[in-house]
């Protein structure tokens, strides 16, 4: 009873799988038009070339070191990838402060700040005197023209360093390396952290060819024919595409399906009119869309009796990880009232089913937005391939994904229902994205030598 009201009351966020089917079809023409060269300069979803042709083939060796800076944390690693018989990694990694005033401070500080934990990286693991081939997980839109250039398109999420937008991050960490002058560093790659998670799961499954991050952002990457690739020079095998599909929507694509919360969360974002499907479904936000809707509803004295606190009314306050715990099938109405019971608003029991409902219709709606995006990629793969029946690996990552006790078998149950045709496995990177852009490294190492 308590829930069918919800359900009622939150009807705009509940998609029959007709309006799914719809927007999948409409994320199929944004993809189209960001790979095709007249409609690229307008398409709200970018598809950028990667300059990443394949996926790992178990011939990668070497000693890298693996920057991965834009998920939740700022971390650096070690990767060796040795070959005894078998390809065998072995890895050491360490995680850095991103503090907000250097994230939103100038791009020379960010810079800096990366050079130096990057030098007490170096120093700890004693290889200071010494030049490693460097890869760069750096998870944001960047235009390439290669591996190792990558032009910052707009920062996303929580960053917004100036002077970096419409610059090449590699230019920009080889200055602050240089500027130091105690070690020195070949930065040989820059990918996507879709395209890290491609390649780190493509290391142990060789099907994959799709990336996804559900994290603090969204995205996915997946490998495209070079023949539908206008702008890239060349007809023969395949190339990573970034779609940047949290744009989906900045021209106004899906305001049917947007709400009331959904334009508070932008207004209030650092990026308002940006990346309004990653508003809708990702972890940055996700707690924030909860906590709006309880606000109204309180003040509707549809919940709380009708009492208000100054915590509610703090933005914030409600994060995404609570929403996962709300969820937890046992022990997640107790969390619920423990969170409801912090931010003062003295929950009934009945209070607790509806916020945990809330919670539900939320987190559901964003699996299956994703589900949606992810069933065009996959059908796409399927027409490119010309088989009637796909068999393919996807590969996950991310704290919403991870951490949600729900989402991830509602993302696959629904994705396995709008793309029937399928066989699909879904994989998650258990070791991050850093292992990937270590193979990437392999790769451009091996390249660069060659033609040396
Ligand atoms: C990590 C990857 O595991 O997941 C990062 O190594 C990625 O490259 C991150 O950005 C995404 O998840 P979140 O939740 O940290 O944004
Ligand atoms: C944001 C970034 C994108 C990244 C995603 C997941 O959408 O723009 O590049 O892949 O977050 O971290």
């Amino acid at each position: 009873d308590q829930v069918k009201k919800i359900d009622k009351y939150l009807y705009a966020m509940r998609f029959s799988d007709e309006t799914l089917r719809d927007i999948m079809a409409r994320f199929r023409r944004e993809m189209e038009n960001g790979l095709g060269r007249d409609t690229n300069p307008t398409a709200t979803v970018k598809m950028l070339p990667t300059f990443v042709r394949s996926i790992p083939d178990g011939s990668e060796k070497g000693d890298f070191i693996a920057l991965d800076l834009g998920g939740s944390n700022f971390r650096i690693l070690r990767v060796k990838v040795s070959h005894e018989k078998k390809q065998t990694v072995q890895m050491e990694s360490q995680i850095y402060e991103t503090p907000e005033d250097i994230i939103h401070g100038s791009g020379s500080r960010l810079f800096d700040h990366v050079a130096e934990c990057l030098g007490d990286f170096m120093e700890k693991q004693k290889i200071k005197d010494k030049k490693l081939s460097m890869g760069f997980t750096f998870s944001f839109p960047c235009a390439h023209t290669k591996l190792d250039e990558a032009v910052l398109l707009t920062w996303t999420k929580r960053f917004k360093a100036s002077g970096v937008e419409g610059m090449d991050v590699v230019k920009l960490l080889n200055k602050a390396i240089k500027k130091r002058g105690d070690y020195d560093a070949d930065i040989m790659a820059v990918v996507n952290d879709t395209v890290g998670t491609m390649m780190t799961c493509g290391f142990d499954d060789q099907r994959c060819e799709v990336g996804i991050i559900i994290g603090t952002g969204t995205n996915a990457c997946y490998m495209e024919e070079l023949r539908h690739l206008d702008l890239v020079e060349g007809d023969e095998g395949r190339m990573c595409i970034n779609t940047e599909w949290g744009a989906f929507g900045d021209d106004g694509t899906l305001e049917d399906i947007r709400t009331e919360f959904d334009r508070e969360i932008d207004r209030g974002s650092l990026n308002p009119g940006k990346q309004l499907f990653e508003k809708m479904v990702s972890g940055m936000y996700m707690g924030e869309l909860v906590r709006l809707i309880l606000v109204k509803m309180a003040k509707e004295g549809l919940l709380f009796e009708g009492r208000i606190t100054p915590e509610l009314l703090t933005k914030g306050k409600i994060e995404t990880k609570h929403v996962s715990a709300i969820e937890k099938s046992k022990e997640g109405l107790t969390k619920a009232k423990e969170i409801l019971t912090r931010l003062g608003v003295e929950p009934s029991e009945d209070d607790c089913i509806a916020v945990q409902h809330v919670c539900a219709i939320v987190s559901f709606r964003s699996a299956n937005l994703i589900a949606a995006t992810l069933g065009a990629i996959l059908t796409r793969l399927k027409d490119n391939k010309n088989t009637p029946r796909l068999r393919t690996t996807v590969g996950i990552d991310g704290s919403l994904y991870k951490m949600h006790p729900q989402y991830a078998r509602r993302l696959h149950k629904t994705v396995r229902r709008l793309v029937p045709e399928s066989d699909v496995r879904f994989l998650l990177s258990e070791s991050g994205s850093g292992k990937g852009a270590a193979m990437v490294t392999a790769w451009a190492s091996r390249l660069a030598d060659q033609t040396r």
